[in-house]
């Protein structure tokens, strides 16, 4: 078992009257797995235990679109606690666009949006790559796989949800918020199709978004 909270099967099963959710999507999700306080709680931890584990500078690059929720709650708790801790350790930004998904299955082509001049420019950084969800494992592998050949000094991932799905590469972050059913989950920036980034919860998609949101 990892270090993470393990979200259960049985546990998904908040109801939506008792959260407030955007009117917009009120027939589109069918429970609150994951409640926004708790997700925010939680990453207040993964910035503690990040924090104290580097001592140089730290490239924190996010992968988007889905990460950058994440990413933005991550870096505000790491900005916080460097300034009360007093500790010594300056943070650079990055974004990096990796998209493989359509509808709800990984299409296996892996695209990478970063100029080779600008990944250059991470040659000896100490790397956290954040991403919103370990699914099959395929694009953090496919990344992981490009950006070794620019010699980083290290690299690490920090992943919000990891899938528990059977189609896993077995690939697992070195930081993990949340293990999560097997289920398409949207909210906190996790998107069907580019809807459900404006929704705080994380939830569980209902037959009905999956037809309403679906690409031709
Ligand atoms: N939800 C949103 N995006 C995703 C998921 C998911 O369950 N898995 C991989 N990308
Ligand atoms: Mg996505």
């Amino acid at each position: 078992m990892g270090d993470w909270i393990t979200i259960t099967e049985e546990q998904h099963n908040y109801k939506l009257e008792h959260f407030n959710i955007p009117q917009h999507y009120a027939e589109d999700v069918s429970s609150i797995l994951i409640p926004h306080g708790l997700i925010i709680d939680r990453i207040e931890k993964l910035a503690k235990t990040i924090i104290s584990q580097y001592s140089d500078r730290l490239v924190v690059c996010c992968v988007l679109k889905g990460g950058h929720q994440f990413f933005a709650d991550l870096v505000n708790f790491l900005k916080s606690f460097t300034n009360s801790q007093g500790k010594n350790l300056p943070i650079s930004l990055d974004f990096i666009r990796v998209s493989s998904y359509e509808n709800d299955s990984s299409t296996g082509h892996v695209k990478i949006s970063m100029s080779e001049k600008e990944l250059r420019g991470l040659k000896g950084k100490d790397v956290l790559i954040v991403e919103d969800i370990i699914d099959t494992g395929r694009t953090m592998v496919s990344l992981l796989e490009y950006l070794k050949k620019f010699e980083l000094k290290s690299l690490k991932v920090a992943s919000l949800f990891i899938k528990r799905t059977p189609l896993s590469n077995g690939f697992i972050p070195d930081y993990v918020g949340f293990s999560v059913p097997d289920l398409f989950i949207v909210g906190y920036c996790l998107d069907y199709n580019d809807h459900f980034r404006d929704l705080n919860h994380v939830c569980a998609i209902s037959p009905e978004g999956k037809i309403k949101y679906q690409n031709e």
